[in-house]
């Protein structure tokens, strides 16, 4: 039996039920009707602490810090076919729970006994920001996009949405339409370019 597309949602955002969990949350639905088995992780209910000093040579690096919970997350990470980075915009970045993650994975990302397992997954970006103008979803979107280009992965799309108080992403129907359809796009998309179901 063929195994089912795996999508992995990050949650950077430690508001449960906050706009970028409700967005994931759509986007998951999407990638279901698709098929996909899906599944979720709050970062902020786990301990990963900033990343300590490594080798400047990205495939000798050692992780100092791996007696906390970033290895059984990176596990999460490498086993899925597709990873949503789901954050809110903080101060023109991405929250620290999801800077965390993206600084731990350095020391394994380009490390023999990992970098393949980094590679040929399907990324997303949902994020959510306060202010007005649309471009603050471009400081997420901008380096996410590098980030899958390192990790030879694949840039499969994204949503931003510009809202404020909690859980008011409900109220915009589009936006919850738009992650919906990208999660059931991007598992098509996943799947055809493996070639597989
Ligand atoms: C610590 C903090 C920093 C923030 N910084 C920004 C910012 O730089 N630009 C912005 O547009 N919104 C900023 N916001 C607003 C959030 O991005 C916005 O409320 C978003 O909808 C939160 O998503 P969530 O409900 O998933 O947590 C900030 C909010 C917090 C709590």
């Amino acid at each position: 039996m063929t195994k089912k597309t795996g999508v992995l949602a990050l949650i950077g955002s430690p508001r449960k039920q906050g706009n970028t969990d409700i967005m994931a949350d759509e986007f998951l639905e999407g990638a279901r009707t698709a098929g996909a088995n899906t599944s979720k992780v709050y970062l902020d209910d786990y301990h990963v602490r900033p990343i300590a000093e490594v080798a400047d040579n990205s495939r000798q690096r050692d992780d100092p810090r791996r007696d906390d919970d970033f290895p059984l997350l990176l596990e999460r990470f490498l086993s899925a076919d597709i990873v949503v980075w789901s954050t809110p915009v903080y101060w023109q970045g991405p929250s620290a729970q999801m800077k965390c993650f993206l600084d731990r994975m350095s020391s394994y990302f380009n490390h023999p006994d990992y970098v393949k397992r980094f590679k040929d997954k399907g990324h997303i970006v949902v994020c959510a920001f306060g202010r007005p103008e649309s471009e603050h979803g471009d400081w997420i979107t901008r380096p996410m996009k590098i980030t899958v280009e390192v990790l030879h992965g694949t840039y499969l799309g994204d949503v931003c949405a510009s809202v404020y108080q909690k859980g008011k992403v409900r109220q915009m129907p589009e936006i919850l339409e738009a992650c919906r359809k990208l999660g059931t796009d991007a598992v098509i998309a996943i799947r055809e370019q493996r070639g597989s179901q």
